[in-house]
């Protein structure tokens, strides 16, 4: 047993656009998350309706204010700090510093806005871990561009990243290029600003885009390690591997094509070419993707130095999927894993899945990995004094921890970090909910934007506290 290494990197993640707000503060212009509204229509942009793509009277958008970290972010990186936090995940808005995406320079207030973020983080010794994009494309992309069905976007994204890279140089060294890029194929708007055109074969265009994402997170790659030899760059996958419901052949070769989707993308940035079951699969479906002749020198010469993931859930599927009850887990449906209880939001809850899928990917990719997001989405009443006794996501997070420090101390798996979901409460991307709640530090707002916006201590803040402090030795409550 050798246990976490004293370097290991305990924190938290956020993200701009769910956390935020601050739309059209700062010279920021709106983004293809500003456009969802809360409530059934929430998926119209996805279907289709241009329309959309304004912002209507009638509609309730989370992301403009979310939660005002954008006023708040002193006030909340005092509490990571209070909690012992040794890295903290956030992401850039683009559009904060690149307003129409396609400008030639960048917004300096932007600039400087995360500028000052990182001086704090400094004060207390907290590493930033940086996404360059988390379900983040400028608007202005979308309607002039098509987003990433258009190559142009590897210049446009190029050109932020560079800008970014040079000017926090020193001050970040480890960077995520693109959240959940494996998301794009299930939920193109959020994961990639993709509206889709009536009668066109939309695998084409998903996997159109997926290419000029990997090849402008390779050239990003690339051009962070010519800035500066310290960084760090990841990919990220929203990870959970998917089990055969029985052990039918068919369902396990089901599963192993399931888990194909996702690796696919993590394929390429950690090995740098497209893998075989892939191509194949294009030529038996008939998918053709546009590639430049230096796009296959492009993503090998840069694989990523790391690679994190999301982890929620499992997944289960089978050959017959239609025989079996579905359950909904993070945008992917799977069916129900009898074995296994499920969130309030039906998000299976499997900790042995987490180091499955540690010991999976490092056995896959030989490289170090980091779980950059992890939690539990539940519903969170205070008592009469507004504290919040959150015993049942102490209880989740306890067994996600005890499951990777088991990867890690029986597995040999290398784990360079643990950031848990939404540290202080914010905007679900999936349903654009405040109550559904992922935090240590609670945030007095509801699901139609009322509320003081205060921020409160839960339970489970002193409990991670000294989880941190005892690097995980300790995980009572
Ligand atoms: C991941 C995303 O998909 O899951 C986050 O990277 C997201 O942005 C998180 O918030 C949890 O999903 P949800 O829908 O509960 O917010």
């Amino acid at each position: 047993m050798t246990g976490l290494s004293k370097d290991f990197l305990w924190g938290g993640a956020t993200a701009a656009n769910q956390a935020e707000g601050g739309a059209l503060e700062g010279g920021r212009k709106l983004a293809n998350i500003d456009m969802l509204p809360t409530g059934p229509d929430r998926k119209k942009i996805a279907a289709g309706d241009m329309e959309m793509l304004e912002w209507k009277e009638d509609y309730y958008y989370p992301a403009k204010e979310a939660i005002d970290m954008y006023h708040r972010y002193m006030e909340d990186i005092k509490l990571f700090a209070e909690m012992g936090f040794k890295v903290y995940r956030m992401s850039l808005s683009w559009s904060r510093i690149f307003p129409d995406g396609d400008n030639a320079e960048p917004n300096e207030e932007g600039l400087q806005f995360y500028e000052t973020i990182f001086k704090e983080l400094k004060k207390y010794d907290i590493e930033p871990l940086v996404t360059i994009a988390h379900f983040d494309v400028p608007l202005n992309l979308i309607k002039k561009y098509g987003s990433w069905r258009n190559r142009k976007m590897i210049d446009f994204y190029v050109h932020y990243a560079e800008t970014v890279l040079n000017r926090y140089k020193g001050l970040v060294k480890y960077w995520l290029t693109i959240n959940e890029i494996n998301i794009l194929l299930h939920s193109p708007f959020v994961g990639g600003g993709i509206i889709f055109q009536e009668n066109e074969n939309r695998e084409q265009v998903k996997y159109q885009a997926a290419h000029h994402q990997l090849v402008a997170s390779a050239l990003a790659t690339k051009i962070a390690h010519e800035i500066d030899p310290e960084n760090q760059v990841g990919c990220m996958l929203a990870g959970g591997n998917h089990y055969p419901y029985t052990c039918r052949p068919e369902d396990y070769f089901e599963a192993i094509t399931r888990d194909r989707e996702g690796y696919f993308f993590i394929d390429v940035q950690a090995r740098g070419k497209y893998p075989n079951y892939a191509l194949k699969r294009f030529e038996r479906e008939e998918i053709v993707i546009e590639m430049e002749p230096e796009d296959k020198d492009i993503l090998a010469a840069a694989p990523v130095d790391f690679v994190s993931f999301s982890y929620y859930s499992s997944r289960t599927v089978s050959a017959y999927a239609e025989d079996y009850e579905q359950t909904t887990g993070n945008i992917f449906a799977t069916i129900k894993n009898p074995n296994l209880k499920s969130s309030e939001w039906g998000w299976q809850i499997d900790p042995l899945g987490l180091r499955n899928a540690l010991n999976q990917m490092y056995d896959r990719y030989q490289k170090p990995l980091f779980i950059v997001e992890n939690g539990l989405g539940a519903v969170d009443v205070p008592d009469e004094n507004g504290y919040v006794d959150d015993e049942y996501r102490i209880d989740y997070l306890r067994q996600h921890i005890e499951a990777f420090k088991d990867a890690v101390e029986i597995d040999g798996v290398e784990l360079l970090g643990y950031t848990t979901w939404g540290c202080v409460d914010l905007v679900a991307a999936s349903t654009g909910q405040m109550s559904k709640r992922y935090g240590f530090i609670y945030v007095d707002r509801d699901d139609e934007g009322k509320g003081t916006l205060n921020r409160t201590k839960k339970k489970s803040f002193d409990w991670y506290k000294k989880v941190i402090a005892t690097n995980g030795e300790d995980l009572s409550s």
